[in-house]
C-alpha cells in the first residue's frame, strides 16, 4: 500500500482524530522509516522533471578552481535557456510569463543592462532609484481610483501612497504587517486577526506565520467569492483588517469588494483588496465595457491594495506595488533603528539591499506601454478568455467554475480532473492543480493570445478528456500526487513532503 491508498482508505475519518493519529503513528520508528521511504519513492518520480540536466550540462557543486571563460559560461546560460523557452513561449503555460515577446523582453533587458549596480537602499548615490519607484506607485495609485497630486492634497484619506516591493507576497505580508503595528499602537491589540476568504492567496497565511497573526479562513459561497455574510460573522474584537481579491487566484472571481469593505468601515478597521492577478488587467477591463465591480481605492472601505507589476503590468519578475489609504498607515509597514553601531538605518520593504535595475526595467516597461498599449493587451487577454471558456463549456464532462474573465477554472463532476490534468502534462502543457474543490485552471496571458494557441489548448483538452474516459482507471504521472494532497486527512504527510521536495530543488 503506498501513501495515496493509505490516505485514501484515510479519507472518512475525522479530521482530528486523523491528525492525532498521525502524530502517533509517525512516532513509531517503523511507521517513521517506511513513510520516509514512501516519500523517497515519490520525490524520485518527480525528480526527471526538475532536474533534467544531470549529465547533459556543466555542473559546479564546488567552485572551480579556475575561473570559466565568460564565452563558454554565455554559452551554457544560452542554452539552457533556449532549451526552457519553447514552453513559455508558445504559450503552454498558465501565468509564469505574462508578456514574453522578444522586442518587449530585448527593451527591458536594455534598461537592465544600464542599471545593473543600482541599489535603492543607498538613495543618495541612486536618486534615480526612488525617482523610478515614486513614479511606478503614482501610477499604480492613479490607475487604482487614488487621487494624486493637487486633487489629494485637500484629503489625506484620498491620498494614496506605497512602495515597490519585490512581489505579490512581499506586497501582502507588508501589508498585513503594517495592519498589526497599527492596531498595537492605537487600539492595543495584542492578538491580532485577519479575516479572509478561502480563496485569498496562501500569502496571507505566510503573513500569518510569519507575523503571528491569527488569519481566520472563511469559507466562499457557491459561487466561489467571498460569503459576505459569513466574513461579517467570523469578524471579532481583535479583528485588525478583512480581506477580498480581485480576482481570486485559484478560480479567477472577484470577491464583493463593496460590501467586504463596508463591513470594514463600519467596524472601523484595515481592507485589503488583493489585486495582484487583477491590478493591471481590470481597470482596463472596465473601460473595455466590461462589468467590473467596485474593487480598488473608489470605494471608500478600501485601505490598502497590492498590484502586481510583474504580472499584468509586464515588467520582468521581481516587483509588485503594495498601496495605502493615507501615509500613516504605510508608515507602519517601515522599519528604521537608531542604535545600531553601522549608523541610522531604515528600510521600507523586506530587503535592505535591493536590485534598482528592476524598478528601473518595471518603470520603463509601464511608461512603454502606456495606458493604450494596457487597454490593447486586456482586450487581447479578455477576448481569448471568453473563447477559451465558451470553448471548455462546450467539452462534454467539464464544468467552469464560478464567472472568471481571465483566469479560467474548470472541474468534472464525472473524470478524474487530476487525470486530465496528467495528460494535458503529457501533451506539453502546465497548467495550474487546484485543490478543494479538486480544479484546473488556466491563467491567460499576452502568450496565450498569440494566433492558434487557444484552438490548440482546447483540442489538447478535449483529446486529454477522450483518454482518460477511454483508459482504465490508473494512478499516473502527478494525478496522485494532487489526488493525495486533496483527500488526505494527514496534513503532516502533505507538510512533510512538500519540504522534502523544497530539499530536492536545492540538491545539485
Ligand atoms: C491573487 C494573488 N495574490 C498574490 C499572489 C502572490 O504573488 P507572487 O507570486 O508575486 O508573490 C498571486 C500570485 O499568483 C496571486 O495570484
Amino acid at each position: 500500500m503506498d501513501i495515496a491508498e493509505i490516505a485514501a482508505k484515510l479519507e472518512r475519518l475525522n479530521p482530528r482524530v486523523a491528525a492525532a493519529a498521525e502524530r502517533l503513528a509517525v512516532a513509531i520508528p517503523a511507521v517513521r522509516s517506511r513513510l520516509d521511504r514512501e516519500y523517497e519513492r515519490m520525490l524520485a518520480a518527480m525528480e526527471p522533471a526538475v532536474k533534467p540536466y544531470r549529465g547533459q550540462a556543466a555542473s559546479f557543486p564546488r567552485l572551480p578552481a579556475h575561473g570559466v571563460p565568460r564565452e563558454e559560461l554565455l554559452r551554457q546560460v544560452q542554452d539552457l535557456a533556449v532549451r526552457e523557452r519553447p514552453r513559455w513561449r508558445g504559450g503552454l503555460v498558465s501565468g509564469a510569463v505574462y508578456h514574453g515577446d522578444d522586442d518587449h523582453i530585448a527593451f527591458l533587458n536594455r534598461v537592465y543592462a544600464i542599471t545593473s549596480q543600482v541599489n535603492p537602499l543607498h538613495a543618495d548615490l541612486w536618486p534615480s532609484a526612488t525617482k523610478y519607484e515614486a513614479e511606478i506607485v503614482a501610477m499604480t495609485a492613479a490607475m487604482l481610483g487614488g487621487a494624486v497630486g493637487g486633487d489629494a492634497a485637500d484629503d489625506p484619506r484620498r491620498q494614496i501612497v506605497g512602495s515597490v516591493t519585490s512581489g505579490g507576497t512581499e506586497s501582502i505580508l507588508l501589508a498585513m504587517r503594517a495592519y498589526r503595528d497599527r492596531a498595537r499602537a492605537t487600539r492595543r491589540i495584542t492578538r491580532p486577526e485577519v479575516v479572509a476568504p478561502a480563496t485569498a492567496h496562501v500569502a496571507f497565511d505566510k503573513a500569518a506565520q510569519y507575523f503571528r497573526i491569527k488569519l481566520v479562513r472563511v469559507p466562499v459561497a457557491a459561487d466561489h467569492r467571498a460569503d459576505v455574510a459569513a466574513m461579517r460573522r467570523a469578524v471579532g474584537r481583535n479583528t485588525v483588517a478583512l480581506v477580498g481579491s480581485a480576482p481570486t487566484f485559484p478560480h479567477g472571481v472577484i470577491d464583493p469588494i463593496e460590501d467586504l469593505a463596508a463591513i470594514a468601515r463600519q467596524r472601523d478597521i484595515g481592507f485589503h483588496t488583493d489585486a495582484c492577478l487583477g491590478g493591471f488587467v481590470l481597470p482596463w477591463a472596465r473601460r473595455l465595457g466590461y462589468h467590473v465591480p467596485g474593487f480598488d481605492f473608489q470605494v471608500p472601505g478600501v485601505t490598502s491594495m497590492s498590484a502586481d507589476t510583474h504580472k499584468f503590468g509586464y515588467a520582468a519578475k521581481g516587483t509588485s506595488v503594495v498601496l495605502y489609504r493615507g501615509a500613516q498607515l504605510r508608515s507602519f509597514q517601515y522599519f528604521t533603528a537608531s542604535d545600531w553601531p553601522g549608523g541610522l538605518y531604515f528600510s521600507p520593504t523586506l530587503a535592505g539591499s535591493r536590485p534598482g535595475a528592476l524598478s528601473a526595467m518595471c518603470w520603463a516597461a509601464m511608461v512603454a506601454t502606456g495606458e493604450d498599449g494596457y487597454l490593447e493587451a486586456s482586450r487581447r487577454i479578455l477576448e481569448t478568455g471568453a473563447a477559451i471558456r465558451r470553448g471548455i463549456q462546450a467539452i462534454p464532462h467539464l464544468r467552469v467554475l464560478g464567472d472568471p474573465l481571465w483566469v479560467i477554472a474548470f472541474t468534472s463532476d464525472t473524470v478524474d480532473i487530476y487525470r486530465v490534468l496528467e495528460r494535458m502534462r503529457r501533451r506539453g502543457w502546465n497548467l495550474n492543480g487546484l485543490h478543494r474543490p479538486a480544479a484546473v485552471h488556466l491563467c491567460v496571458t499576452l502568450r496565450h493570445t498569440q494566433p492558434g494557441v487557444a484552438e490548440r489548448f482546447l483540442a489538447d483538452l478535449q483529446g486529454s478528456v477522450d483518454e482518460v474516459l477511454a483508459a482504465p482507471a490508473a494512478k499516473e504521472g502527478v494525478a496522485p500526487v494532487y489526488g493525495l494532497a486533496a483527500t488526505i486527512p494527514f496534513r503532516g504527510m502533505v507538510h512533510d513532503l512538500l519540504r522534502k521536495y523544497i530539499d530536492l530543488l536545492y540538491r545539485p
